[in-house]
């Protein structure tokens, strides 16, 4: 039985610093089971670099990391059994055909008998790899080889699964049944820590996500309150009058919530930021009506999870 109280990943003042590359600085998060934790950053953020010493492949220079309560630095073998990493590159065997493959790993887990053979028959069902069992593991599609990688991470059904931009080149299609499988192993109590530079393809399977740039988490929680500490700055408005636009401009520099009043490319149109919903925006729109201004368009652009990344990232590389 999975106790769903308990965190199944815990990072603590996470630090890792290679020369004088910061590549972790003083990471903190925690993933309860049956939960999908995205982490998003741009290159060179420290996604690999924390997801490695969580599979034991790194340690920290300072702080720790707990798989199902065993330290990745005191207790490393407990923590791999209750781990299943898919690095973001994949390594062939020649001459080693698919249900070879996991069989491998199945073995390597110390998996034995009946075990190994249930352990092996149910990942090639997950990962719906079946019908290509005999097929040299080098000759498959870049979809195919993520599915066996996939497999192979989940053949101990670990309860944490740490996946280093498994939708990286994959097409749309794959990129669905990704996220299906994805989902499937939340609900079977995993606890999935997935990584992406996009944040949008994250978006609809994560519980939760971290956005990581320079070593530093920027910001962390469920991707409603993130979407919603944007929303803070509400909408870009864009608006289109007959004439008397420097009147305008120092209407809306008076209204509250207003701010960033910029004179547009053609004469005539105006730019600014608007905190509020839309119905407030409706009623600046009717004031400035009310107001004698002569608008003609006025047209309001949200704020999506692009402009989040984007904002809360700076394009900082190290
Ligand atoms: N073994 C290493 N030796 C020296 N520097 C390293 C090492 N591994 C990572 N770094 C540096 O640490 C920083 C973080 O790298 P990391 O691979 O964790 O980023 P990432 O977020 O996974 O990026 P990407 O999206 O490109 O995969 C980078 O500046 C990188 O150059
Ligand atoms: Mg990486």
């Amino acid at each position: 039985m999975i106790d769903r109280s308990q965190p199944a990943i815990e990072v603590y003042n996470l630090h890792r610093f290679f020369g004088r590359v910061r590549a972790v600085d003083d990471i903190s998060f925690q993933v309860y089971p049956g939960q999908v934790f995205g982490f998003i950053g741009p290159n060179g953020a420290g996604k690999t670099t924390t997801m490695r010493i969580l599979a034991t492949l790194d340690q920290p220079s300072y702080g720790n990391a707990y798989v199902a309560g065993f330290s990745v630095v005191e207790d490393p073998d407990q923590v791999r059994l209750r781990l299943g990493f898919m690095p973001d590159y994949f390594n062939t065997y020649p001459y080693v055909n698919v249900v070879e493959y996991l069989d491998f790993y199945a073995r390597a887990y110390g998996l034995r008998g009946n075990q190994r053979r249930r352990a092996v028959e149910f990942t090639m069902h997950f990962t719906g790899l079946e019908p290509l069992a005999d097929k040299p593991t080098r000759a498959l599609s870049k979809g195919m080889k993520q599915r066996l990688c996939l497999g192979r991470a989940m053949i101990h059904d670990p309860l944490v699964l740490v996946l280093d931009e498994p939708a990286a080149g994959l097409d749309p299609r794959a990129r669905i049944e990704l996220r299906q499988m994805i989902r499937r192993l939340a609900q079977r109590g995993k606890a999935v820590f997935i990584s992406s530079h996009i944040l949008t393809e994250l978006a609809e399977i994560c519980d939760a996500v971290g956005v990581i740039e320079a070593g530093k988490l920027r910001a962390q929680g469920p991707v409603e309150h993130i979407r919603r500490q944007l929303a803070r700055g509400g909408a870009t408005v864009q608006v289109e009058l007959l004439d008397q636009v420097e009147q305008a401009v120092r209407w809306l520099e008076q209204h509250p919530g207003v701010s960033q009043v910029e004179r547009g490319q053609q004469e005539n149109m105006l730019t600014f930021q608007h905190e509020g919903d839309a119905s407030e925006r409706a009623e600046l729109l009717r004031q400035m009506v009310q107001a004698g201004l002569p608008v003609v368009g006025f047209s309001a652009k949200g704020h999506t999870l692009e402009d989040l990344f984007l904002a809360l990232t700076e394009g900082n590389v190290q």
